[in-house]
């Protein structure tokens, strides 16, 4: 299936299927130089595969990871290209998770003032959400994805048989932000979430809806001035716990915890059953130290404009509410949830 996102001159199509991943050379023109970036946690056989189509391969492995989102490794893309002498004809394809994608995407869009950047996620998360919408960046002095550029891919090539590979853990995270699309956007797909008795049964269902809220919400809104915010439900708190949490939790199960404090009473008795069916956990405590490190990290999120935070709150399912809060509002709905 074709899912196009329409962007005037940046328009572009999304290929899901199962199998896309063994026709790439079909997909995309990969008859030039191609720069195949992909990180250490993914299969080397999926960067191999697109490699194998290429005229001239250029494979970077970068260590898996958000530590890898630095100028570092930036650097190291961009001197590859510059050493294998590639044009401004030539081509980046990124294969993995966002950390992946965001940094190949930021290399595709600099070097030679932007090259053609494709885009093959290999996690649910990046499927359902990263891959799509042209966010690229690396992380700075502490401040995650607060260097970067929009800049859209030619085009997204989502294969869901790669997840046959991806921990189990790694899914449900990919899950979360499925969810969270689904309880701003499309209450139906919540419901049919709700009801399901394996979350996971049809997982091409739930990509494909995912897609079709991202490609809304990005065509409406490509660069965040209003609408695309509603993609932060469960981010604010969720990057908070997040940092406090140094790595001991994944950034989707981050904002399943960050989901709670925003919604009504009536929606979170409704998301935590579909969290824990999915794997997702749904308590957290915080001590007073760990609720201060939250909030410190809430104040220094990049999204913290003066005067306080544009929240993504939900009453009822599939609507929003973007609301400025006081960090001590914000502080308070945490405390509810998680002290
Ligand atoms: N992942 C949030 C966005 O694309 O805006």
């Amino acid at each position: 299936m074709t899912i196009h996102v329409e962007l005037g001159v940046s328009s572009y199509d999304i290929e899901l299927s199962r199998g896309a991943l063994s026709r790439v050379g079909e997909l995309i023109n990969l008859n030039r130089k191609v720069m195949v970036v992909t990180d250490s946690g993914v299969p080397t056989e999926y960067a191999d595969t697109v490699a194998s189509f290429a005229k001239e391969a250029f494979k970077v492995v970068i260590p898996q990871g958000e530590e890898s989102k630095n100028f570092d490794c930036l650097q190291t893309l961009l001197a590859e290209m510059l050493d294998a002498g590639f044009t401004r004809k030539d081509a980046v394809v990124a294969v993995g998770g966002g950390v992946v994608g965001d940094l190949a995407g930021f290399a595709a869009s600099m070097y030679m003032r932007g090259v053609d950047f494709y885009n093959i996620p290999t996690t649910l998360l990046s499927q359902v959400d990263s891959s799509i919408g042209g966010k690229t960046a690396v992380d700075f002095h502490g401040y995650k994805n607060v260097i970067g550029a929009f800049y859209q891919p030619k085009k997204v090539i989502i294969d869901p048989n790669v997840l046959a590979t991806l921990d189990k853990r790694q899914v449900a995270a990919g899950m979360a932000e499925a969810i969270k699309m689904s309880l701003t956007s499309d209450a139906e797909m919540f419901a049919m979430l709700e009801n399901a008795d394996d979350i996971y049964a049809d997982i091409d269902t739930v990509i494909e809806k995912a897609l079709r809220i991202k490609k809304y919400v990005v065509e409406c809104d490509e660069k965040e001035a209003g609408l695309r915010k509603i993609l932060n439900f469960g981010h604010t708190v969720g990057h908070g716990i997040e940092t406090q949490q140094a790595g001991a939790l994944y950034h989707g199960e981050c904002v399943a915890l960050g989901m709670l404090p925003m919604c009504s009473d009536e929606v979170r008795a409704r998301l935590i059953p579909v969290l824990a069916k999915a794997g997702l956990p749904t308590e957290l405590v915080l001590d007073s130290a760990a609720l201060r490190e939250v909030m410190t990290a809430v104040s220094h999120d990049k999204k913290s404009a003066v005067g306080g935070v544009d929240a993504v709150l939900v009453h009822a399912p599939g609507s929003f509410e973007i609301k400025k809060l006081s960090l001590p509002e914000i502080e308070e709905k945490t405390k509810q949830s998680f002290c």
